[in-house]
């Protein structure tokens, strides 16, 4: 079985949860960064996963557009979807925002890898941004941002069960 994983990530962690879930998918897979290399053609995988991470409720362009333009080569696949973000509680949201809804309706597995800030690496904007969503979650009492390991292993159990 070969697999395709086409994700972006803004600041690694996304690129972290990829790496992670190669690890744990059987067979034969490939990982790439859809910013930063050429995309493959389809025609060579039999499961295309993916994903990317929410920046202002919204996925990477060029994942959000690659599946749009993509549309009718991915309805020929199995295929998955994945997202990192901070608030689990508006990830279904961000799923239709981010994937067409016929794709999203035909997938075999789609999960929430959760989130993680590293403002370390973080430009001005971003830093100042994730500074008042931290203050605002404290006072809200909203649950805090964490990586959900466990969703990148269950996506992996499905694709390996798939015959
Ligand atoms: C400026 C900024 C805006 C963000 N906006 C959202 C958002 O609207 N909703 C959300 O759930 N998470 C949001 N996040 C959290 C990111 O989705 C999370 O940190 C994710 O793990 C980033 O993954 P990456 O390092 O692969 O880009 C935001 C983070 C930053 C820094």
């Amino acid at each position: 079985m070969k697999t395709l994983i086409l994700y972006a990530s803004t600041y690694g962690f996304t690129k972290d949860c990829v790496q992670m879930l190669k690890k744990n998918v059987n067979g034969d897979v490939q990982i790439v960064n859809i910013t930063k290399e050429s995309i493959p053609t389809l025609d060579d995988y039999d499961t295309i996963l993916i994903g990317g991470s929410i920046y202002m409720g919204q996925i990477q362009k060029p994942i959000k557009n690659y599946c749009l333009k993509n549309l009718d080569a991915l309805k020929n696949k199995k295929i998955g979807f994945f997202i990192s973000c901070g608030s689990a509680e508006h990830s279904d949201d961000y799923f239709k925002t981010a994937f067409p809804e016929t794709l999203l309706n035909q997938a075999v597995s789609i999960e929430n890898f959760g989130g993680e800030m590293r403002p370390d690496k973080m430009n001005f904007f971003h830093k100042f941004v994730s500074n008042m969503v931290e203050k605002s979650s404290d006072k809200n009492n909203t649950p805090p941002m964490k990586p959900l390991p466990e969703n990148i292993l269950n996506m992996a159990t499905i694709i390996n069960n798939l015959s």
